[in-house]
C-alpha cells in the first residue's frame, strides 16, 4: 500500500483537528493520486473533511473505536467501510481484492492521520509527501522519514520543483522502503 500526506518542517501534519495550511495545487494533487482508490482514514480525518463527509470517486475505509459508528455517505452516494482494528482493516482489503479485483499494492492509499499512519507506515511501499518549507505549530505529526532515510529503511527517490502558493513554497516528494 501506499500513503499520502503533507508536512511541515518538522514533519507536523495537523492542528485542532485541522490541517495546518490549505494549498490548493496539494488538494489537487491529492485529487490526481487518490481518484478511483481505497483510502484508509481514521474516524477524526474523516470528520475533518468538507461536510464531515468521504470524498466521492473513492472508496473509504474509516477506522473507529465505536461500534455504533454511523458515517455520512459521500456525496456520490458511496458508503464508507467501517472498521474496529486494524484486523477489521485488512480482512475489508482482502474482500476488496478478492471480490472486485482491487491491487492492494497499487490501489490502497493510507490518508491519515497520525494513528492511522503510524499503524500503517510499516506496511507501505511508497510514500506521497508534500513538504511545506515552513514551520507550523502543529499537534499531530507523521514519522520523520529523513531520519528513517538516514537509517536506512527509507529512500528519497524523486522531488518536484519548488511550487509557491499564498506566499508558502512547497515540493512534492516520494520515498520508497527499501
Ligand atoms: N497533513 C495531512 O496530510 C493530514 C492527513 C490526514 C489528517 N491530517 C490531520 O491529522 C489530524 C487527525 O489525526 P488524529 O491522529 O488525531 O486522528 P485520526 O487518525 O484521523 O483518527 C483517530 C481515530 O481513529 C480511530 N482509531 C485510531 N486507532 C484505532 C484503533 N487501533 N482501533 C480502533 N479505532 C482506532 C479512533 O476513532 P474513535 O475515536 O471514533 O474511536 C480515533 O479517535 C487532524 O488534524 C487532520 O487534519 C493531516
Amino acid at each position: 500500500m501506499k500513503c499520502i500526506v503533507i508536512v511541515d518542517k518538522d514533519w507536523g501534519i495537523g492542528k485542532e483537528g485541522n490541517l495546518l495550511v490549505h494549498l490548493p495545487g496539494d488538494l489537487q494533487y491529492f485529487k490526481e493520486k487518490t481518484l478511483g482508490k481505497v483510502l484508509i482514514i481514521g474516524r477524526k480525518t474523516l470528520e475533518s473533511l468538507p461536510g464531515g463527509r468521504p470524498l466521492s470517486g473513492r472508496k473509504t475505509i474509516v477506522l473507529t473505536g465505536n461500534p455504533l459508528y454511523e458515517p455520512s455517505t459521500a456525496r456520490d452516494g458511496t458508503q464508507p467501510i467501517v472498521c474496529h482494528s486494524r484486523a477489521d482493516i485488512e480482512d475489508a482489503l482482502n474482500r476488496l481484492r478478492n471480490e472486485q479485483g482491487i491491487d492492494i499494492n497499487e490501489d490502497v492509499i493510507v490518508a491519515g492521520g497520525e494513528t492511522v499512519y503510524e499503524m500503517f507506515l510499516p506496511q507501505c511501499d511508497e510514500m506521497l509527501v508534500t513538504r511545506i518549507d515552513r514551520s507550523f505549530d502543529a499537534d499531530r505529526h507523521f514519522a520523520n522519514l529523513d531520519s528513517l532515510a538516514a537509517a536506512g529503511s527509507v529512500r528519497l527517490v524523486w522531488e518536484s520543483e519548488q511550487h509557491e502558493e499564498n506566499g508558502i513554497t512547497y515540493k512534492f516528494t516520494r520515498y520508497e522502503r527499501i
